[in-house]
C-alpha cells in the first residue's frame, strides 16, 4: 500500500528481556529465580535473540518493513553500578549498525521495564539518586545512536510503576494502579533524560510510550472513570507535552464501574492474555493521546496474544481501519510497530504468544507466520 504519509514508520517491536535470553544481572531475572507470585514461569534462554538479532533483522526486511523498535538492556551495559561493559555496549552498536545497514530504521527504547539488579535493590525508582543514575546510564549510550532518529526513554512509565504493588502483594485480580511516588519519579527521569538527549544528541526525536488503556465509563460512572483515567494514564500522557512524538501502545479497552475497572464483559471474546478482544481501541488510544499532549502520535506497540494467525490479521486489519479513520480525522499519526515481531517471554508465562514469527524453545528456529508478510506488505513502500 501506498497511501501512507511520507516518511510513515512501519514496523514491529520486541524488548531485550522479553527476547535475548539470560538476564542474569536484571532485576526480572531475580525475580524470576525467587518464583514470586507473578513470575510463575522464568525467562530463561526466552527466545535466544541475543545470537540472533541479525536473522530477526532479515525477517522484517525480507517481510517489506522499514523500521524496528527494539531495546538497551540497561542491567547487561551496567552490571554494577559506574563499571560498564564495553562487550554489551559493542554489541548494541553492532544492532544499531546492523539494523542502518539493512535500510531498517531503528526506534530504540532505552528502557522497557527492567533494571540491573543493584539499581532495584538500592530502592529502586524511590531512591533519592535514581533519575541521576538513569541519566548517567543514558548518558554512556549516546554514543550508539549515531543515526538513530528516535530514541523512546521509558516504556510504559504507568505499567512500570505497578511494581511496588506487585512485589508487595499477594495476586489479586486485575492491574494494581501505578504507585504516584514511582510514577513522580519516572515522569522526572524521563524530563531529565529529554534535556540530556536534547543537549547531547539533537539529531534525535525523543518521546516515551504509554499503555493506553481506553477506559470507558459504564453508565453513572463517569467521575471515577475520569479520575482512574488520569491517575493510570493521562498524567503520562501529559508529561509528553513539549516532547518530539508520543508512543501509544494499545491492546483492548477497560470498562470502569463505580468500584474500578470491571472484567470483560459476560460472552465477550477473549485473547489468550484474558484481554477482550477490541480491536478498535486502537483509533480511540491515538485520539486520546494525541489530544493530551498535543504532539505526533508513533503506535509503539499493538497487536494480540493468539495462537491463531487468522485471526492475528482480523485483529490487526481492524485495528489499522481504525487508526486511518482516526488520521482521516485529523490525528497526527506518524507510524505503526505491531507488537511483536517474535513469540517471547510474556513477563512471567510464554504462553500468550503475540508474534509475528514463532521462535522454537529448544532450537530457536524462527518460524514465521502468514501474518509477518501480510503485515509487511500493508505498509508503505520501503525507502529505496
Ligand atoms: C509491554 C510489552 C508486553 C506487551 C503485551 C506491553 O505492556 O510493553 O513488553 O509484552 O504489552 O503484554
Amino acid at each position: 500500500m501506498s497511501d501512507w504519509p511520507a516518511g510513515f514508520l512501519w514496523g514491529a517491536a520486541t524488548s531485550a528481556h522479553q527476547t535475548e535470553g539470560d538476564n542474569r544481572t536484571s532485576d526480572w531475572w531475580s525475580f524470576e529465580q525467587a518464583g514470586l507470585h507473578f513470575v510463575p514461569e522464568p525467562s530463561g534462554a526466552a527466545v535466544g535473540s541475543y545470537d540472533r538479532w541479525e536473522h530477526d533483522m532479515d525477517l522484517l526486511v525480507d517481510a517489506g518493513f522499514s523500521d524496528y523498535r527494539f531495546s538497551l538492556e540497561w542491567a547487561r551495559i551496567e552490571p554494577t553500578p559506574g563499571e560498564l561493559s564495553a562487550a554489551e555496549l559493542a554489541h548494541y552498536a553492532a544492532m544499531v549498525h546492523g539494523a542502518l545497514a539493512r535500510g531498517l530504521r531503528p526506534l530504540v527504547t532505552l528502557h522497557h521495564f527492567t533494571h540491573p539488579l543493584w539499581f532495584h535493590e538500592a530502592g529502586g525508582w524511590l531512591a533519592p539518586d535514581a533519575v541521576d543514575r538513569f541519566c548517567r546510564y543514558v548518558e554512556t549510550v549516546v554514543p550508539l545512536l549515531g543515526g538513530v532518529e528516535r530514541v523512546c526513554t521509558i516504556n510504559e512509565p504507568n505499567i512500570l510503576a505497578i511494581l511496588p504493588a506487585l512485589l508487595a502483594d499477594e495476586p489479586a485480580p486485575g492491574l494494581p494502579a501505578p504507585d504516584r511516588a514511582t510514577g513522580d519519579a519516572l515522569i522526572r527521569a524521563h524530563h531529565a533524560a529529554r534535556a540530556l538527549l536534547r543537549e547531547r544528541a539533537p539529531h534525535l526525536g525523543v518521546g516515551w510510550s504509554v499503555a493506553c488503556q481506553v477506559f470507558e465509563a459504564e453508565p453513572g460512572a463517569e467521575d471515577v472513570c475520569a479520575r482512574l483515567a488520569h491517575d493510570r494514564e493521562g498524567r503520562y500522557l501529559e508529561a509528553s507535552r513539549g516532547d518530539d512524538w508520543i508512543g501509544v501502545q494499545t491492546y483492548t479497552r477497560t470498562r470502569v464501574g463505580l468500584d474500578g475497572p470491571l472484567p470483560p464483559p459476560e460472552g465477550a471474546r477473549l485473547t489468550l492474555t484474558g484481554w477482550e478482544y477490541a480491536p478498535r481501541a486502537l483509533g480511540a488510544a491515538v485520539r486520546t493521546a494525541a489530544e493530551a499532549t498535543g504532539v505526533p502520535v508513533i503506535v509503539t506497540e499493538n497487536g494480540i496474544a493468539t495462537d491463531d494467525d487468522d485471526l492475528r490479521r482480523a485483529y490487526t486489519s481492524e485495528a489499522l481501519g481504525a487508526l486511518r479513520e482516526a488520521m482521516a480525522d485529523g490525528v497526527d499519526v506518524r507510524g505503526y510497530f505491531h507488537w511483536s515481531l517474535l513469540d517471547n517471554y510474556e513477563w512471567g508465562r510464554f504462553g500468550p504468544t503475540f508474534g509475528l514469527v514463532a521462535a522454537d524453545r529448544e532450537t530457536f528456529a524462527r518460524h514465521p507466520k502468514p501474518s509477518l508478510s501480510w503485515l509487511g506488505a500493508q505498509g508503505p513502500q520501503r525507502p529505496s
